[in-house]
C-alpha cells in the first residue's frame, strides 16, 4: 500500500469511528424507546426497521466522504468499488435477535477491505458506550486504550463463544459444542458474533468459533483480534467476502487446541 493510500485508509478509520457512534446512538435511541416493529426474514432470523435505517445512515455517511468506495451491507444491495478498490463491509446491528427481544447486547460493525486485506475494523456497543477500533498494522483499542488478547494457554481455563445459526443444522452445532466443551472450556452463546470477537480482542474471552459466518458479522472483529495479538483463520479465502466461511478466533496460546477441537474442514494452522 502506498503512503497516500495508507493515509486515506487512516482517514477511513476515523470516519468509521464517527459513523459507528452516530449509528449506534440511533439504534440505542430506538431500543430504549422500543419504537420499532419486529419481523422475520426466516425462523429465528429477526428483522426490524431499525436494521435498514441504521445501515442507510452508515452508507450515506461513508459514501459521502469516500464516493468511490464499494459497500457490502447485510441489509442492502452490494455496490462495487471504484478504482481505489476499498470496500466497506457493514452490519448495522449485530445481535438483532437480542435487539428485537429487548436484550441490551448488540453492536454496529464496520470494516474496510482493500484487496485481500482487512484494513479497518470498528465495533461500537451503544449500550455500554464501548468503541473498539483497529487498523491493520496500527493496533486495536477500546475507547482509546490498547487491547491485548488473553494470555491463557489452556482451553481448560478458557471461555469460548460458540456461534449458532440455522445455516448449520442442529447436529453440527451440538457436535461442535460437545467438542469445545470436551476440552474443558466453558462455552457460551450470547448472540452477537461481532461483540464476541471484540471480547476476544479485549481478553474477556479466549475464543470464538462458528461453522459459518458472514463477512459483515466478523470482518471488523478479525482486525481487532489480529491486532490484539490473537489468531484468526484465513476467513477471506475463496468466496469468504461474499459467501462467508467458518471462523475461529482466539488467544494465541490456545490456537492449536481450538483449531483441533473445532475441526472445521479446510482450516488448519
Ligand atoms: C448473527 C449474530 C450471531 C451469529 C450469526 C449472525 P445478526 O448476526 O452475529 O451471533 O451467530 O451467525 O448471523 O443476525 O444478529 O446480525
Ligand atoms: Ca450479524
Ligand atoms: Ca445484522
Amino acid at each position: 500500500m502506498t503512503k497516500g493510500a495508507s493515509t486515506l485508509m487512516d482517514m477511513r478509520l476515523l470516519a468509521a469511528q464517527a459513523v459507528a457512534r452516530e449509528a449506534g446512538a440511533l439504534a440505542r435511541r430506538r431500543f430504549v424507546d422500543q419504537s420499532f416493529t419486529v419481523g422475520f426474514k426466516g425462523p429465528h432470523d429477526f428483522l426490524t426497521e431499525v436494521d435498514g435505517e441504521t445501515e442507510a445512515l452508515i452508507a450515506e455517511r461513508l459514501l459521502e466522504v469516500f464516493p468511490g468506495d464499494g459497500f457490502i451491507g447485510e441489509e442492502s444491495k452490494a455496490r462495487s468499488a471504484g478504482e481505489g478498490g476499498a470496500v466497506w463491509v457493514v452490519d448495522p446491528i449485530d445481535g438483532t435477535a437480542n435487539f428485537a427481544r429487548s436484550v441490551p447486547h448488540f453492536c454496529v460493525s464496520i470494516a474496510c477491505v482493500a484487496g485481500d486485506k482487512v484494513e479497518v475494523g470498528v465495533i461500537y456497543d451503544p449500550m455500554r458506550d464501548e468503541l473498539f477500533a483497529g487498523r491493520r498494522g496500527g493496533g486495536a483499542r477500546l475507547n482509546g486504550a490498547p487491547l491485548r488478547a488473553s494470555s491463557a494457554n489452556a482451553l481448560a481455563s478458557s471461555s469460548v463463544e460458540v456461534g449458532w445459526n440455522l445455516r448449520a443444522g442442529p447436529e453440527q452445532f451440538v457436535n461442535l459444542l460437545r467438542r469445545v466443551a470436551s476440552t474443558g472450556a466453558s462455552p457460551s452463546r450470547t448472540g452477537s458474533g461481532a461483540l464476541a470477537l471484540a471480547y476476544v480482542a479485549a481478553g474477556r474471552r479466549e475464543g470464538f468459533v462458528e461453522h459459518h459466518i458472514h463477512a459483515w458479522d466478523c470482518l471488523a472483529g478479525v482486525v481487532l483480534v489480529t491486532e490484539a495479538g490473537g489468531y484468526v483463520n484465513d476467513f477471506l479465502r475463496g468466496d469468504g467476502l461474499t459467501k462467508g466461511n467458518p471462523l475461529i478466533a482466539c488467544a494465541p496460546g490456545v490456537k492449536e487446541a481450538l483449531v483441533a477441537a473445532a475441526a472445521f474442514e479446510g482450516v488448519a494452522i
